[in-house]
């Protein structure tokens, strides 16, 4: 070949692979993109909010260079957690027009966005790829009652579609002491549709573990894809990143794109693309400063396959290509990491081999382990809860049956995130859940490096009044930090609701009588 048809030929092939391959309604996959992402934070909130959308607009390019049909971003991930009071709010906030807006920020000047929101509209436009971002709302208030400033503020989530228009726009249900923030009088159920013929679902990051809008998502309007930006303070034992999302999508057998901020001496990180009971596409949980795009070809889920069929079950969850990044004990890569407290649990003290029941206020798991050896270093305890739990100022209901790591043989040495020796050569757990109709069950495993193990099977079966859950490994399986079976009950916290209502109803309904009679 002479020299013009090698140029030719080399810019042939820069445009094939320039040229943006979407998927399309007819095609069986599409190409998703999550962020674990590393904000900066200045005290000037306009340097903040330009230094990391510049950021998004980077990682946005690299994105759609893989073909990428949509990218997710972490909650909080353009201002930081680091928010002010509320009366400084202004100038970190902007106004969302609702999906109904039809608006393109990047080509229209009617409303006015900030220059953030214009930004990330364009960079979804210039790179024909839906966008979806966290980002802090200001929403003037016209009706009665408003705040004293007559504002609301929402974290809010906000999908582009690939010309840059606001399709979807969502206000965080279920805050996490997040005072600055409001939150909508009826919870915002939303979902919005693509051009490659997958409807999504969102929420954000505490929303994971309650039912609105999460569960209304998956069971009530059958949404079986779902794009959650979080910035999550991870728990041990049965509350980390990767663990929660991978338990969440495998419970609800959903595909789950989850952005995660990363700042791991405040305890967040984790990011991952879930494929429901196929489990786990990639997955990462840094315990370092870490920024990632994490790309996967997600398969999509028919419908009819997943929901002719009313018993969830057999699945093998062999976690696939996950990718592991070490958690380092003792050096300058540190995860700060809550812990969960036992004293209220039953527990049962595990010596070796062991056929146990343990039971608490009428739920009752049964154990059934094996050892093949035994590391002096670390104990294992049969845990069991049921009740209720807070998480930050919210009360929940919680069931759940597990094997956990401890340190000795003290209960308050529990919890503990160390490699072990010990193998267990066959586990299983199995529980019956009645009142499960407005249950959330996941399984809930680790290893040292904060991700799930693998090489498990979790059957569920729903009978007419319970769901009954089996959950096995005979794998040989070292390094267990936590196996077994984690639920919210959100019957408990509603029936508080409830009752709440239904008192302030009959104080009402007394005091009208006693008017009515003056
Ligand atoms: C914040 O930074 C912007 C430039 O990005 C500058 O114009 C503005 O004056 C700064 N504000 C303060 C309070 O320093
Ligand atoms: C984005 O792409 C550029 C060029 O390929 C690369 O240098 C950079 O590391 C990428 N950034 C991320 C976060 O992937
Ligand atoms: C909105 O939030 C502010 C600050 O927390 C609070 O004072 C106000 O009552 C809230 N308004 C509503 C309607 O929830
Ligand atoms: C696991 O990964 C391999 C190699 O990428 C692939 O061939 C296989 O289909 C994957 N299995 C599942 C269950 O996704
Ligand atoms: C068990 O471990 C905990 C935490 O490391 C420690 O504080 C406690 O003293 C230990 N208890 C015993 C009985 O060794
Ligand atoms: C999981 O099981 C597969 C086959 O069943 C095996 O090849 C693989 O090594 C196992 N992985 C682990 C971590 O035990």
């Amino acid at each position: 070949m002479n020299q013009q048809w090698i140029i030719v030929y080399l810019l042939l092939v820069a445009c094939t692979h320039l040229s943006h391959q979407k998927s399309t309604p007819d095609s069986s996959t599409y190409i998703a993109a999550v962020v674990e992402y590393p904000p900066i934070y200045s005290t000037n909130s306009s340097e903040t909010l330009r230094i990391n959308s510049d950021a998004y607009v980077e990682l946005i390019k690299n994105a759609s260079l893989h073909n990428t049909d949509i990218i997710v971003f972490p909650e909080d991930g353009l201002t930081t957690i680091q928010l002010p009071e509320r009366e400084k709010m202004g100038e970190w906030t902007t106004i969302i027009p609702s999906a109904s807006a039809n608006y393109i920020p990047c080509s229209q000047n009617t409303i006015e966005v900030s220059k953030t929101l214009k930004k990330i509209s364009c960079a979804a436009r210039d790179n024909n790829i839906y966008v979806v971002i966290n980002i802090a709302e200001k929403a003037p208030c016209y009706d009665v009652p408003c705040p004293r400033d007559k504002v609301f503020y929402y974290n809010s989530n906000v999908v582009f579609d690939r010309t840059g228009k606001i399709i979807a726009r969502y206000r965080k249900t279920n805050l996490f002491k997040e005072y600055q923030f409001n939150v909508t009088t009826i919870p915002e159920v939303v979902s919005f549709d693509t051009d490659f013929g997958v409807k999504f679902g969102t929420f954000i990051c505490f929303d994971i573990l309650f039912h609105e809008p999460a569960i209304e998502l998956t069971r009530n309007h059958q949404v079986t894809d779902f794009v959650y930006s979080t910035a999550w303070f991870s728990e041990v034992p049965f509350l980390t990143a990767v663990q929660t999302q991978m338990g969440w999508s495998f419970a609800e057998n959903v595909n789950l794109l989850a952005s995660g901020y990363n700042k791991p001496s405040f305890g967040n990180a984790g990011s991952g693309i879930y494929l429901g009971r196929r489990g786990i596409g990639k997955a990462i949980m840094p315990t370092a400063t870490h920024k990632e795009l994490l790309i996967f070809e997600v398969s999509k889920i028919k419908k009819e396959t997943k929901y002719n069929n009313n018993n969830y079950h057999s699945m093998d969850s062999s976690t696939n290509q996950t990718k592991v990044i070490p958690f380092h004990h003792g050096t300058n890569q540190h995860i700060l990491l809550k812990h969960d407290s036992f004293e209220a649990y039953q527990t049962f003290s595990l010596k070796g081999n062991a056929i146990e029941t343990v039971c608490q206020n009428g739920f009752c798991c049964d154990f059934k382990v094996e050892i093949a050896k035994v590391d002096p270093n670390t104990k294992y305890r049969l845990v069991v809860f049921n009740g209720d739990r807070f998480y930050g100022d919210v009360k929940a209901g919680i069931r759940t049956c597990s094997i956990i790591q401890c340190l000795n043989d003290s209960v308050s040495s529990c919890g503990s995130v160390q490699e072990s020796e010990t193998i267990f050569s066959n586990i299983e757990i199995t529980a019956t859940f009645h009142n499960y109709k407005n249950n959330l069950i996941m399984p809930s495993t680790l290893n040292p490096d904060l991700l799930p193990l693998k090489n498990w099977t979790f059957l569920d079966h729903t009978h007419n009044d319970h769901i009954h859950v089996n959950m096995f490994s005979n794998m040989h399986t070292n390094n267990l930090v936590t196996f077994g079976i984690y639920s919210r009950n959100f019957n408990k916290n509603n029936a508080n609701r409830i009752s709440f209502c239904i008192v302030n109803y009959f104080i009402i309904l007394l005091l009208t009588l006693l008017l009515s009679k003056l």
